[in-house]
């Protein structure tokens, strides 16, 4: 029996635009496991999902998230870029995201962006919102700046977390647990199944980004990866039950 979880990244993200609510209501309603979103603070601390540091690829508005207050940034649409069905989609904050997920029984991996100067702003916003909403025990909290996953498990170190590697890095399982995180999220396909296996062996959880093809979910899958991120978790929701059959 395949276990691998499967995570919506940024939502059904290949349907739906990506981070908002419709595409992580449409990854509950297909059955996925999890959602992958991405966190940041508005210019007044709020934390918003939202990918990039600018809202001009995923949003009618321009300049930096950062620059701007939560206020400012739910007035605009961050669906209609994608198409006008969605026009009525704003930019969720992280606290609407886990008042959602309070009764679905999914996990949610949150990745934190934005920059490293405010690492601090990071930890004292989002943590909180994680205990006042009981999800601690369905988070997993993910990111590039390992500093801030390192910051954040002193202060909640029953947090599940995992650093982002976009390299093929030496002794993988070495650095995780220095680190002392239990996920190593890799970038596709930087990873052999020997390294797999090792990492595997020394009981961290991999979960390789952003998985698409029929043919790689599958081969991740039978690698007995703990999860996979995938922007299309129809068709991996398909393989996983055919490599099941
Ligand atoms: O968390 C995995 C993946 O989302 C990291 O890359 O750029 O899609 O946020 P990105
Ligand atoms: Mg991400």
């Amino acid at each position: 029996m395949n276990k691998t979880a499967i995570f919506a990244h940024r939502g059904a993200s290949l349907h739906y635009p990506e981070n908002t609510m419709v595409a992580f209501e449409a990854a509950y309603k297909l059955g996925a496991d999890g959602i992958e979103f991405d966190v940041q603070l508005s210019k007044d601390l709020v934390p918003v999902v939202i990918h990039d540091a600018t809202l001009n690829r995923t949003t009618n508005g321009s300049g930096y998230v950062g620059a701007h207050t939560v206020e400012q940034l739910k007035s605009l649409s961050a669906g209609s870029w994608f198409d006008s069905a969605f026009t009525e989609e704003t930019i969720p904050t992280l606290e609407e995201v886990l008042i959602w997920a309070s009764d679905k029984e999914m996990t949610l991996n949150i990745e934190l962006k934005g920059a490293i100067t405010q690492r601090d702003h990071v930890v004292k916003t989002i943590l909180p919102l994680l205990h006042e909403y009981e999800l601690t025990k369905r988070v997993i909290l993910s990111s590039f700046d390992h500093n801030v996953i390192q910051q954040a498990l002193k202060v909640a170190p029953e947090l599940e977390s995992a650093v982002i590697v976009t390299a093929a890095l030496y002794k993988p399982e070495r650095y995780v647990k220095e680190v002392g995180v239990s996920g190593y999220h890799f970038m596709s396909p930087l990873l052999l199944e020997e390294e797999a296996k090792a990492l595997i062996h020394a009981g961290i959880k991999i979960r390789p980004y952003t998985v698409n093809s029929e043919g790689l979910l599958k081969m991740y899958m039978e690698w007995e990866c703990a999860g996979i991120f995938t922007d299309n978790p129809k068709l991996a929701l398909q393989v996983r039950e055919q490599l099941n059959d």
